[in-house]
């Protein structure tokens, strides 16, 4: 049996619900929504239409319509920072960004967007203060992780959204490790963009991401294709979320995330954070004095999400990730985790770190497990 502590990149186990509601779909349901007015597709639409409905209420949209279904984050991300930003434009983004904002940033910088980074403090935390430092005159987008990949560090992203709605500069929040695990609220972060993946904090399959798209934001579509409305019409429709969303959508992918959603609405969010709390904090408390261990990140366990990211001195953390999983079975993820400007920021660019991710399912004794193999390793490399 493998311990699995990796579920920042992906959640495992997934509740039984999920791969039965796909399973259920597939069997019984899975025509083409929107593309025919027979009783089945009409069905599948049915179903599509209340996981949109679903994921809105849980960010506190105001419409179902600004929930777009992508195939992930990641995809979410480009569109929402390639289809939000024209030559000229100024982007703010901070170094505690993953790959997918930092490398599509760097893509931008190549057509003529102009790109500020902020640069976190040595917790890995980014200050309101920071970005409003940043802002200039042609500032169109400031995009924030909600919380950091790398340490799980929560960013204040309500006082940033607040500087951003009073300078009118659209707000974009990369909420992939937060969505599911603590309340993201689209009104309260006044965001106008927020992205995740379903295969998160959210327990759904992989493949399926979602972009809130608020009220009288205009994006520049990525995808062209069949939308199964206005077909006579050559040019994308301007009706969301039809807008952005061309070609057949992953229905399978959005039955999982329904019945990921509902459990964890049924499990209690304040139940899921609790519990990962929890762990954190006694893996925090349990590792900090063992000589050569280094802890990253915020202190404060109540400062992250079930995120640890330390090293062992004089062991690349890649070894350490190894020997974990090969003697002791026990899953995490070293290296750099496609956030090479947070691990700049950390000081650990050269040799990454190592990183323990929780889910609801994991245990006390688990991460007991975890502290008795890392006295051995100290001990014995
Ligand atoms: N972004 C994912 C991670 O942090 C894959 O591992």
């Amino acid at each position: 049996m493998v311990i699995y502590f990796d579920n920042a990149a992906t959640s495992y186990p997934k509740p039984f619900q999920v791969p039965q509601a796909m399973d259920n779909f597939l069997r019984s349901r899975s025509a083409n929504p929107g593309r025919g007015g027979h009783r089945m597709a009409l069905e599948a639409g049915r179903v599509v239409l209340g996981v949109r409905e679903q994921v809105s209420g849980l960010i506190y949209a105001g419409e179902p319509e600004e929930i777009i279904f992508t195939s992930s984050a990641t995809e979410a991300l480009n569109l929402a920072l390639i289809g939000g930003l024209r030559t000229g434009d100024h982007l703010v983004i901070s170094s505690m960004e993953h790959n997918a904002v930092a490398r599509t940033a760097y893509h931008l910088k190549g057509i003529g967007v102009e790109v500020g980074v902020v640069e976190a403090d040595r917790w890995g935390m980014i200050t309101p203060e920071d970005v409003a430092r940043a802002i200039k005159r042609n500032t169109r987008m400031v995009a924030a992780v909600h919380a950091s990949n790398v340490t799980g560090g929560i960013m204040p992203i309500e006082e940033i959204g607040s500087l951003c709605r009073k300078a009118g500069i659209r707000f974009l929040v990369d909420a992939s490790q937060t969505a599911g695990v603590i309340p993201v609220n689209v009104q309260q972060a006044q965001a106008d963009l927020l992205a995740f993946p379903g295969h998160k904090g959210l327990y759904g399959p992989p493949g399926i991401g979602v972009l809130y798209v608020g009220s009288g934001i205009e994006l520049e579509p990525r995808k062209f294709g069949g939308t199964g409305s206005q077909s006579e019409d050559l040019e994308m429709p301007h009706l969301i979320p039809d807008r952005y969303e061309a070609g057949t959508l992953n229905t399978v992918g959005i039955a999982g995330l329904g019945a990921g959603i509902d459990f964890v609405q049924q499990t209690g969010m304040e139940k899921i954070a609790a519990h990962e709390r929890e762990l954190t904090r006694h893996l925090m408390v349990e590792i900090k004095d063992i000589s050569r261990i280094k802890i990253y990140g915020p202190p404060n366990p109540e400062d992250r999400v079930g995120v640890v990211g330390f090293n062992i001195e004089g062991v690349d953390s890649t070894e350490v990730a190894f020997i974990l999983d090969q003697v002791y079975g026990i899953a995490v993820r070293a290296g750099l985790h496609c956030a090479p400007l947070a691990h700049k920021t950390l000081g650990t660019l050269e040799k990454g770190l190592v990183r323990v991710s929780f889910s609801i399912f994991n245990t006390h004794k688990e991460v007991d497990q975890l502290i008795s193999a890392l006295h051995e390793i100290v001990r014995e490399y």
